[in-house]
């Protein structure tokens, strides 16, 4: 029974269904340092990975259960006996430990990729929540597909799934077909047909192929559902998912209409959103609601005249609300390393001694070639040097050559599974040239799908940020690299890119899910 009524559960699934946007997939060291964010920022379900997918994410997910204390730790595992084992072994030694079993329930998904009858899928629904109820008390169930689903008979399995003891179901819009006022109706529908669900929490996860992922979990929170489903960025497959930071500021917002809270810290929220994209290299778009470069920005005169007399007169939350504080000056060449350390610890970052040593010596490398260094600054030095795990290529020595009547051609020195590799490259440009030397040396030539720059505070000094992106059997991995030299930045974003093309080839999901 639901105790505060008023209270809006957060699920976060960047780990799981926002791991599936292209691109997006992570390491164990690097989903660990996302799920100590998301325990900092407040979220109450974790859900951690699909641990039959392969053993990269079982053991992610089981480290997770292992060292994340305050939220509760989610495995994902479709509706038969070897998932469910599977994902109990990872999450079993969880603090607060819930196994998330799925089905799909549409006559789309029956008639063509299950190929079995309603009764058969009710029937495994059944079975496999009353086996995943003989490990814990805490199952969600999931009907894939839910709001393509026939009404009546989505309301026969989610009574069944709560009769076999499911604690939370999920209604999902798997496609992101269904739009705000419908999806409402659907789960205000559920909730006037099932009868046994005055004590279950009713889910939503909702992802964005129409644009309306946040709209349609609002409509639904209206509704009676108390859950949320959600991924940092929106990040998820195909259009993502509900952007947790929309959803939860939404509510936070406009609680004079919703009447609805969450437990989430939201002066968190910008750190979160920042160290994932460091982390998966995916950048968020300037106008991106909350947590975008120009969420806060205010380019009219009129409303710069506003603000100034009043900030209410044209911002409804303000940016220290979610975690903006104003981009100051914070280090400079003369910092020691006391003050380096308490920079970090200000930003929520407790250091080593080993990582201070190697951090205070790249700040200081950095204050040499750029006049004022920004926390946006620290944020990237800490990624590079102390976050990234052991790589299979790492950048030695890059010289490049180029200019309006020079061929342009870079010289490079890389490591390569511990030995010193030396080649050259010719290109239409400096770039160009880097990475085609960076082919020579790995003998790699992977298709590149995307390679953009973004300078990570102003000035022409500033950090180069660059994300690349490459193509890989039907799969695309990015990597990101700062530097204040954008081609050093170039090069390092491919060589990331590489890296993480190699952890994925001994990672491919063998299973894959909307
Ligand atoms: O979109 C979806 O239906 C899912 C389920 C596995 C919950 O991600
Ligand atoms: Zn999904």
């Amino acid at each position: 029974m639901q105790k505060d009524k008023n209270r809006i559960y957060i699920f976060d699934t960047t780990l799981r269904d926002g791991e599936q946007s292209p691109g997006a997939s992570m390491n164990i060291e690097e989903k660990l340092i996302i799920a100590k964010q998301l325990e900092n920022l407040g979220v109450d379900i974790i859900e951690a990975g699909f641990p039959i997918a392969s053993e990269g994410d079982f053991q992610a997910v089981r480290r997770i259960a292992r060292e994340i204390k305050k939220c509760q730790i989610a495995a994902l595992a479709r509706a038969n006996k070897t998932d469910i084992d599977r994902a109990w072994q990872a999450i079993k030694n969880a603090a607060q430990p819930r196994i998330h079993t799925f089905i799909s329930s549409s006559d789309i998904h029956l008639k063509y990729q299950l190929k079995k009858t309603r009764r058969q899928v009710l029937e495994e629904a059944i079975t496999a929540v009353t086996h995943a109820r003989s490990y814990t008390d805490n199952v969600e169930f999931s009907a894939m597909d839910a709001t393509r689903t026939d009404k009546d008979y989505l309301v026969d399995m989610v009574s069944a799934v709560i009769a076999a003891g499911a604690r939370t179901v999920n209604v999902p819009d798997t496609v992101g077909y269904a739009l705000p006022e419908e999806y409402g109706s659907l789960i205000a529908y559920l909730f006037a047909n099932v009868k046994n669900v005055a004590d279950t929490i009713i889910s939503v996860h909702c992802h964005n192929d129409l644009g309306v992922a946040v709209a349609n979990s609002l409509a639904a929170v209206t509704k009676g559902a108390r859950q949320v489903e959600c991924t940092i960025n929106g990040i998820g497959e195909r259009a993502g998912n509900t952007a947790l930071e929309e959803i939860v500021m939404a509510l936070n917002t406009r609680k004079d209409l919703f009447g609805l809270h969450t437990k989430i810290k939201t002066e968190q929220i910008f750190k979160s959103s920042r160290l994932l994209t460091q982390v998966t290299g995916i950048p968020v778009q300037p106008n991106k609601a909350i947590v975008g470069a120009n969420a806060f920005a205010h380019e009219s005169g009129i409303h710069q005249d506003g603000l100034i007399k009043e900030k209410s007169t044209y911002e409804i939350m303000t940016p220290q609300s979610v975690g903006i504080t104003d981009t100051h000056i914070v280090m400079g060449k003369h910092s020691g390393r006391n003050a380096i350390a308490q920079h970090y610890k200000k930003m929520g970052y407790s250091l080593t001694e080993d990582q201070l040593n190697k951090i205070t010596a790249k700040v200081k490398d950095l204050a040499d070639k750029k006049k004022d260094i920004y926390d946006e600054d620290l944020e990237a030095i800490l990624y590079e040097e102390v976050y990234r795990g052991e790589d299979k290529y790492a950048l030695v020595y890059l010289n490049v050559v180029s200019g309006n009547v020079a061929i342009p051609s870079a010289t490079m020195e890389m490591q390569v599974d511990k030995e010193i590799i030396r080649d050259a490259g010719f290109g239409n440009g400096p770039v160009d040239a880097t990475f085609a030397a960076i082919r020579n040396i790995t003998k790699t030539n992977y298709p590149l799908l995307k390679y953009a720059v973004n300078a990570i505070t102003g000035g022409s000094d500033a950090l180069g940020e660059v994300n690349v992106q490459l193509k890989y059997d039907g799969y695309s991995v990015m990597g990101r690299g700062a530097h204040p030299d954008v081609i050093v930045a170039s090069a390092k974003a491919y060589i990331n890119a590489l890296n993480r093309l190699e952890f994925l080839k001994e990672n491919v999901k063998k299973v894959k899910v909307e």
